[in-house]
Order: structure tokens, then C-alpha cells, then sequence
């Protein structure tokens, strides 16, 4: 900023506009500092791929691996994983980023000792060094990061003993220090938030302390045999494929060894920086089983075990944001979100904190042409009331397909979650869910030529988007998986009669299960349930029982009876839900039609009426 400039500006402008001036420059001049401080480190520190960092390019918008706060004024995170930077630091280059949150330099054959520097980078959250050629001690004072919540610095050749001043890092959630050298005895760090932790094949010694032995023996193996005489009755960690039991939803560690080969193809999609903020829908995608996941205490168990094919990576649809590989989503730590009909779902929080749902198809049935083509079309739908496919992954052993994630839950579990996660909606709450379903169901019958069918319409599958309307997820998978054993298939209750085969779900089907959905927000009750005496209990027959007999308040969940004037629009509702689950297919209306009914159903204003806090216990549903 030159003098001279800024005295004309405020003669001819007053001082408002100096004001602003000094501020905006302000912002300017401390993004330009951290752009030096990155062409500093790049420029002297050797690397194999070039990067794209150009000057006359905004550093916040197209610099590989750079990602800027919200307002674009600093760099908080910086992720280069295998660009093959070789040799040591130099001082004073990456330190003067001092917004810097997450660094990520993994996969590379950085060497030198750690650089004491990094000390400045008093924000620092994630620290990714693992897999580089880092050598001598581990700096003393790690109490300067603060709020360093995960560090994985294994696979280096690290050779002092663990410093104790790591006890005071209580953000720590995950400290990977396995494959060094380092000696000496493990302190006795006494962090809670710990929730995953390998010291494994290090030279350590003495006795495992009391704080740590609620971790397995394989997060020490390979030290001094001195540390494995503690005795922890755990289980082993690691690999146990496809025996998860969906109902401890324990933190999992999706681990991933042979992956390494696919770090190398990554520079391309690492142009992400403020986009991670914007991804739009962050909420829990929630497949089966509602409830909260419990969090702390979890010990990594069971992971992801696969044979890796080189040739298959990621597949992101256009216009994604998200920045990771394969390696990365498998390395996050992942909570089990629930068994679906079509797999597993889980939570996994990358190391920049992304949050996805990460859903692990079992029984496909389809060869991989045909899975990418189906891949394509549902990942072509872009809706706000459909769950946005992001990504996909198909090799012979692990098909995975990727979606924001949810926070919220979904339907079922708002509608019949257990314990304190119990919620009552409202009926305008459920009439915009009712609303966004059926327009994200018209979407997807629209697609393919119009020949898209669902398959898997049920509450568990809907949840709220940012307007608190209905959103559908888990669609088009029936087709490309086998047929499922007719009792899971007709113990979800939103079957339609005619349908033997569920590889055959049509969009007649379709309507049935959203009749279903309707019944079920009307009702508040589970498609299939038990009554007190053990009475198995199927919705569509019960409501047609009780409707028979006349048209009942009965029927309708007592939550909606306490808002007043709602009646009338609750018994239509009811009329178009029945009109979807006729028994007769091509009797059931098309979807557009039943939008256009839902869309009438509300003629008057609507004033907001409040939900309540009052809830009555709902049966707990099984949700699969
Ligand atoms: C970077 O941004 C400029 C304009 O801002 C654009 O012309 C250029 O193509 C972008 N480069 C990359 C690699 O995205
Ligand atoms: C560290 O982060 C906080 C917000 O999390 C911010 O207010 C503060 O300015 C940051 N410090 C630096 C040095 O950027
Ligand atoms: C750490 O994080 C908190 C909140 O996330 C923030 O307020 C603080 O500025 C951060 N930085 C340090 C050095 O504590
Ligand atoms: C660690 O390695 C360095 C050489 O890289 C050596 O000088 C030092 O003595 C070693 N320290 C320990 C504790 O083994
Ligand atoms: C640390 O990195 C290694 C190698 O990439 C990986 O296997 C391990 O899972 C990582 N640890 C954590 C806690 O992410
Ligand atoms: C430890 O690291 C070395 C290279 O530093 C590697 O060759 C070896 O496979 C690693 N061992 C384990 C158990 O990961
Ligand atoms: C710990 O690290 C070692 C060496 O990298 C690895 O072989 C082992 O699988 C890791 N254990 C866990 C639980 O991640
Ligand atoms: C552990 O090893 C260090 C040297 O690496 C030694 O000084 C210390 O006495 C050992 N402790 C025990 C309990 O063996
Ligand atoms: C393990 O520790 C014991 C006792 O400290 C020591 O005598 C022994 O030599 C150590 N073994 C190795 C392989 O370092």
C-alpha cells in the first residue's frame, strides 16, 4: 500500500472510505503473506509433480491442495499428499501460514527432522505426515498445538521417546505414531477423546500404562515383548469383513494398507479449498437402524478388508466438491450408521473433518459395466429432494457408493426413534415431507426415459433437506443387486403384494411404498409392528380395518389430534394414501398425479403450529 495513494483516497474520499481501505488491504496483504510463504515451500523444496500454483491465479480458487476460511482472507488448510516432494523443509516457509488448521504432506519422502517451526502453527488441527522419511526426535512441546485433534506421523523413522507433554492435548482424538523408532517407555497420557491410537512396531518399553489399556494389544505389537504382558480382553482389531454386527456402532477404522498405489493419481481432485465448507446437504444419511451414535469409548475394531485392483478408483459425478481418494476414505474413522437393504452404511469423517456416508453394497449382482451405468443415472439426478449420489467405487470385492451426509436422521428415526432421540413432528413437518418425497420420487420416475424406478421406498430412506422438505435416498439399487430373501423383503412391510421378486420393483411398486410412507406419517406407527400381545401387525391391513369400520379419528397418530383444524386434511391424505396402496397396480395412481394431490391438500393458509415437546411413546421400529 503506498502512502501517497492512500492520502489522495482520503482527501477525495473521506475517512469512511480509508477505513475501509486500511481493513480490506489488511485481509489482502495477510493472504498475500501466506501465498509467499507457499511459493517459498514449494519453490525449495524439490517435488516430481508439478503444481499449478500460479501467481496470477486466485490462491483461495484454483491452487492444488490450498483451501482458504470462509471470507477467503487466510489459508487454513493445505493437503499434498504423494507429489512427491523430496528432501528436508527449509525453515521459515510453511510456519508463516498461521491460520494453517490441516496439513497434509502424507506419501511423500519428505526427510530431515520434524520441523521445530511448525510450532507458529498455532491452529493446527490435522496433521498428516505419515509415510515420509522424517527422522530424529519428536518435538518436546506438542502442548503448542492446542487444539490438535488428530496427528498421524507413523511410518517415518522418528527415534526419540514419546514426549509426555502430549497429555495435554485434549482435542486428541487419534495419535498414529506406529513404524518409527521410538524408544523408551509410552507416558501415561490420560486423554478421553482418545479414540484410536497405534504405537505399533516401535522400540518401546516397560508396561503398557492404565489409561491406555482399554486400547487392544495390536495397537503395541511389535515393541519390547515387556509391553505385551498386560492383559486386555479385547478384541483383535482390524479386517473383519462383512460380520459387523450393525448394532454396536462402535467407531470402526476403515484401514487400508495396499492402497498406496492409488495416492499417486490424486493431484487431479485436490482443487477443493472453501468448496468442503459449501457442499451443500450435511446431514445423517441413516439407513436401518435409528438412534444416536454414542460417542467416546469406542475402540477401533473391525475394518473394511479388501483386495485392491489399481485399475479401480473413486468415480466422482461432475460439479462434486470433495476432495479425497479412496485411500483417505477408507483410512477415516467411521461409525456404523445402520444395516440396509442393500448394505451397510457408514459415517466417515475424513481427516479435514468432511463428513460422507459411505454405503457398502453387498450381493450386487450386475458385472461393472452395468453397475457404472446405473451409477451414471442415478448420479445424473440432481434434485433438491434427492439424496445426491457423490461417488462410487467398484472393484471385485467392495462396491461403495458415497452421499452427504445427514445430520438429522431420517424419517424413521424422527418417527420412531428410541430413548432420547424420540422427536414429534408436526403435521407440517410431515406434510413437507409428504411433499419433497413425492416431487423427489417424480424426479426419479422422470429419469432414464422415464423408466427409473426406486425400489426401496420407506421412511428410513427419506430425510429432511435444508428447507425441511423430504428428501430420497437408497434409490435404483434393486435392479443391480440379487433378490432379497422374501422374509427381510416382506418384513419391511412397504412391499407391494404383487411383487415376488424385488429385483422387479416397478414404479407401480413405487406408489405402494410412498402409500405406505403416507400411512406412516398419519399414523405414526411402523409398517409392520407388534401390539402389546405379540400380535403381528401390517399397517396397510390395519388402517383398512379400522377405516372400514368408518372413518375414525382412530387412526391417525395421537400427536396430530392435539393441532386443531388439521382433520379435514389429515382424513384426505389418508384417502390418497389408500389410493396408493390399492392392490391392483395399474388401478394406484402416477406419481405426478399423487403430487398434485399432495400439493392441494393444504387449501388454507397455513398458520405454524408449534411442535411439542409432549411426545408419546411410539413403539420402536426395527427400520430395516
Ligand atoms: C484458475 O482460475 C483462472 C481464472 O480465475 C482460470 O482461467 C484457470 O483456468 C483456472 N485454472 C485451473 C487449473 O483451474
Ligand atoms: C485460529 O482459529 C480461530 C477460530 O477457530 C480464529 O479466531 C483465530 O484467528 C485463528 N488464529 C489464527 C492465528 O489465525
Ligand atoms: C482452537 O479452536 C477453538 C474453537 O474451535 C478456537 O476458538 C481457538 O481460537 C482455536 N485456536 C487455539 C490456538 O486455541
Ligand atoms: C536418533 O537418530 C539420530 C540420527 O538420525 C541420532 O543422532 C540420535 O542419537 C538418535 N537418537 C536416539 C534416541 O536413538
Ligand atoms: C496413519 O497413516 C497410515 C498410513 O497411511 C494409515 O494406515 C493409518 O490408518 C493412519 N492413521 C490414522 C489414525 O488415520
Ligand atoms: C514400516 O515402514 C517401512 C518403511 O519405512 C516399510 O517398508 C514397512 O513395510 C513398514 N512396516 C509396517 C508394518 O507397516
Ligand atoms: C498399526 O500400525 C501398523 C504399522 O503401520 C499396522 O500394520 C497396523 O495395522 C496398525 N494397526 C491399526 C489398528 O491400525
Ligand atoms: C527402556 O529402554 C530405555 C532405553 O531405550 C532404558 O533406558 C530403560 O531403562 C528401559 N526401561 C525398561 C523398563 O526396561
Ligand atoms: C526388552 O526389555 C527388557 C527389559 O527392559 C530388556 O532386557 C530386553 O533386552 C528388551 N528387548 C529388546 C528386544 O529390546
Amino acid at each position: 500500500m503506498k502512502m501517497p495513494q492512500i492520502f489522495t483516497r482520503f482527501f477525495l474520499d473521506g475517512f469512511l472510505l480509508l477505513l475501509l481501505q486500511i481493513h480490506g488491504s489488511a485481509a489482502a496483504t495477510l493472504l498475500e503473506n501466506d501465498k509467499r510463504a507457499l511459493l517459498d515451500f514449494a519453490e525449495k523444496l524439490p517435488h516430481m509433480r508439478t503444481l499449478n500454483w500460479n501467481e496470477q491465479f486466485p490462491v483461495c480458487k484454483n491452487w492444488t491442495g490450498v483451501g482458504c476460511s470462509e471470507d477467503g482472507s487466510r489459508v487454513i488448510s493445505l493437503r499434498l499428499p504423494g507429489v512427491g516432494f523430496h528432501g528436508p523443509i527449509t525453515q521459515n516457509t510453511l510456519s508463516r501460514l498461521s491460520a494453517l488448521q490441516i496439513l497434509s504432506l502424507r506419501s511423500n519422502r519428505i526427510s530431515g527432522s520434524f520441523p521445530l517451526d511448525f510450532g507458529n502453527l498455532k491452529n493446527l488441527s490435522y496433521l498428516y505426515l505419515q509415510y515420509n522419511n522424517f527422522k530424529g526426535p519428536l518435538p518436546l512441546d506438542f502442548s503448542v498445538w492446542k487444539n490438535l485433534t488428530a496427528a498421524n506421523l507413523s511410518n517415518n523413522g522418528f527415534n526419540s521417546s514419546i514426549p509426555y507433554s502430549i497429555m495435554h492435548l485434549n482435542q486428541l482424538t487419534s495419535l498414529d505414531l506406529a513404524n518409527n523408532s521410538l524408544s523408551g517407555e509410552i507416558p501415561d497420557f490420560h486423554l478421553p477423546n482418545l479414540q484410536f491410537l497405534n504405537l505399533s512396531y516401535n522400540n518401546l518399553n516397560g508396561t503398557v500404562p492404565i489409561s491406555l489399556q482399554r486400547f487392544p494389544k495390536s495397537v503395541f505389537l511389535g515393541n519390547n515383548d515387556s509391553l505385551m504382558e498386560y492383559t486386555v480382553s479385547s478384541s483383535p482389531v482390524v479386517l473383519a469383513p462383512r460380520d459387523e454386527n450393525p448394532k454396536s456402532k462402535s467407531t470402526q477404522k476403515l484401514s487400508e494398507k495396499a492402497l498406496l498405489g492409488i495416492v499417486i493419481s490424486i493431484i487431479g481432485i485436490l482443487a477443493f479449498g472453501i468448496l468442503l465448507f459449501i457442499c451443500c446437504l450435511k446431514r445423517k444419511k441413516e439407513d436401518g437402524f435409528p438412534g444416536k451414535l454414542e460417542k467416546g469409548g469406542m475402540s477401533p475394531e473391525k475394518a473394511i478388508s479388501r483386495s485392491q485392483d489399481a485399475n479401480n478408483r473413486l468415480v466422482f459425478f461432475e460439479g462434486c466438491n470433495y476432495a479425497f481418494d479412496l485411500e483417505d476414505l477408507l483410512r477415516a474413522s467411521a461409525e456404523v450408521l445402520g444395516k440396509g437393504t442393500f448394505g451397510m452404511a457408514y459415517k466417515a469423517i475424513l481427516e479435514d473433518a468432511t463428513t460422507v456416508v459411505v454405503k457398502r453394497l453387498k450381493d450386487v449382482s450386475v458385472a461393472k459395466k452395468e453397475f457404472e451405468q446405473q451409477m451414471e443415472v442415478i448420479g445424473n439426478i440432481k434434485h433438491e429432494n434427492v439424496i445426491e449420489l457423490k461417488a462410487y467405487y467398484y472393484s471385485k470385492d467392495e462396491k461403495l457408493m458415497v452421499y452427504d451426509y445427514y445430520s438429522r436422521g431420517s424419517v424413521a428415526s424422527m418417527l420412531h426413534g428410541k430413548g432420547g432421540e424420540h422427536r414429534t413432528l408436526d403435521w407440517e413437518t410431515r406434510l413437507k415431507i409428504a411433499t419433497g418425497a413425492a416431487r423427489g420420487i417424480a424426479r426419479i420416475h422422470a429419469a432414464n426415459g422415464g423408466k427409473l424406478v426406486h425400489g426401496n421406498v420407506k421412511s428410513a430412506n427419506i430425510f429432511l433437506n435444508p428447507r425441511q422438505y423430504g428428501c430420497v435416498s437408497d434409490l435404483g439399487l434393486s435392479t443391480i443387486t440379487s433378490a432379497l430373501s422374501p422374509p427381510i423383503a416382506r418384513a419391511a412391510g412397504y412391499r407391494a403384494p404383487e411383487l415376488t421378486d424385488t429385483r422387479k420393483a416397478t414404479q407401480p411398486s413405487d406408489i405402494y411404498s410412498f402409500g405406505v410412507l403416507l400411512l406412516e406419517l398419519l399414523t405414526g406407527k411402523s409398517p409392520v409392528h407388534t401390539t402389546n400381545g405379540d400380535e403381528i401387525v401390517h399397517l396397510v391391513r390395519w388402517v383398512h380395518s379400522v377405516v372400514r369400520e368408518e372413518w375414525t379419528a382412530e387412526v391417525f397418530d395421537v400427536e396430530l389430534l392435539r393441532y386443531p383444524n388439521i382433520e379435514e386434511e389429515l382424513v384426505e391424505m389418508l384417502q390418497i394414501a389408500m389410493a396408493c396402496v390399492v392392490r391392483m397396480p395399474d388401478q394406484r395412481p402416477k406419481i405426478l398425479e399423487v403430487l398434485k394431490m399432495i400439493e392441494n391438500v393444504r387449501h388454507r393458509d397455513s398458520e405454524n403450529r408449534p411442535s411439542s415437546d409432549n411426545s408419546t411413546p411410539v413403539p420402536p421400529s426395527p427400520g430395516v
